[in-house]
């Protein structure tokens, strides 16, 4: 018996971002700062606004566009650099969306009623969820594997549809005996912000859709703003411990120290050997001072840039002229595996 071939293209990333409100700390440091720091890796990047995504919850057709821009323009201010990277629109391009109707009629059902976000997004209103909301993860898998991407840099919510993706592509291979045609797309969760909480509320995500703005730093907000939000933020009576394993059962100060760690770019143990021992009192200006340090530029640089919307408009398409040309080839050949006509 021969091994199975296994995939053997280009090392290739990609990754998304919803534009459904102002993009926040938590996708910041969950996502955004390892796509800036893979551009250094020599592998070609595909950074999208998923638009496609965002009409899955009710919305405002009529911001739809400005938010992709935003969105956009937040992404270079982080630091991804369009020479670099291809940025644009999911819905520019119609490959993922050809590409999900087959990966749908590959994923199970089954699969898909494990999916955790599915159940935490529509809570007990399932019944009038929209049909978008449960396959969506499929959706997210064509946006991988429509660019055979073998990197995934996310946040840790991410993971199990990063999971579903590989399991996708998997069974395809499988059932259209096709095996090496797609890598299995390696998830990248790195760093100590791969999961930022509330500011109000450390066992909550820090979202976009938290009615509470003080729950979140957003990457709109401007330096009093994040001076006040941290000073707000909820804690307990207790200084920081002297240890990691001392922040357990503490998720608010566990969350700041991991806030801390991320924006320094270094551990949680290196912040508890500079901090440990300290109150809140004097550890949150230290964090606000740190986040303005770092926060401020990335406002100043979104500001600018969505000062000149035909600048980030001529990006886009450029973005997305490179994305359709990879795409294309990929969607054809799963086209012409799965039998169809032309
Ligand atoms: P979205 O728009 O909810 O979030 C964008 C990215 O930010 C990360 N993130 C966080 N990281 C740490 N702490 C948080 N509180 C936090 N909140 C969000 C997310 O993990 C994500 O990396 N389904 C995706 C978008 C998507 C996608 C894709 C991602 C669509 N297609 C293909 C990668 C590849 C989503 O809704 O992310």
């Amino acid at each position: 018996m021969t091994d199975a071939p296994t995939y053997s293209g280009p090392e290739r990333i990609l990754s998304g971002m919803q534009p459904t409100g102002n993009l926040h700390l938590g996708n910041y440091l969950g996502a955004l700062v390892n796509w800036v720091k893979l551009q250094d890796r020599g592998a070609e990047c595909f950074y999208c606004a998923v638009d496609m995504h965002a009409i899955t919850m009710p919305n405002d057709p009529g911001a739809l566009p400005g938010a992709v821009r935003s969105v956009a323009a937040a992404y270079m201010a982080g630091g991804v650099d369009p020479k670099r990277s291809s940025i644009f629109a999911q819905s520019a391009v119609p490959a993922h969306a050809e590409l999900a109707w087959i990966l749908q009629c590959v994923a199970r059902l089954g699969w898909m009623e494990r999916m955790t976000q599915f159940k935490d997004k529509t809570g007990s209103d399932r019944e009038r969820a929209s049909v978008g909301i449960f396959t969506y993860p499929v959706l997210m898998a064509a946006d991988i594997l429509v660019y055979k991407a073998t990197h995934v840099p996310v946040g840790q919510d991410q993971k199990q549809h990063l999971e579903l993706t590989r399991d996708i592509a998997a069974r395809f291979m499988r059932d259209y005996d096709c095996a090496g045609f797609w890598p299995m797309p390696d998830p990248i969760i790195e760093g100590a912000g791969t999961r930022i909480m509330s500011l109000k509320d450390g066992s909550k995500k820090m979202s976009k859709s938290d009615p509470s703005d003080l729950s979140r730093i957003n990457l709109t907000d401007d330096a009093d703003t994040i001076v006040r939000k941290i000073k707000k933020a909820k804690t307990d009576p207790e200084p920081l411990p002297d240890s990691v394993e001392g922040l357990k059962g503490r998720p608010e100060a566990d969350n700041l120290v991991g806030i801390f760690a991320a924006l320094n770019g270094a551990t949680k143990e290196a912040v508890i050997a500079e901090f440990g021992g300290q109150g809140f009192g004097a550890f949150k200006p230290a964090l606000a001072d740190l986040a303005v340090a770092k926060l401020a530029p990335v406002v100043d640089e979104y500001n600018r840039l969505m000062g000149d919307p035909t600048d980030i408009d001529r990006i886009l398409q450029a973005g997305a002229e490179r994305a359709r040309e990879v795409a294309a080839p990929v969607l054809a050949e799963a086209k012409r595996m799965a039998g169809f006509w032309g």
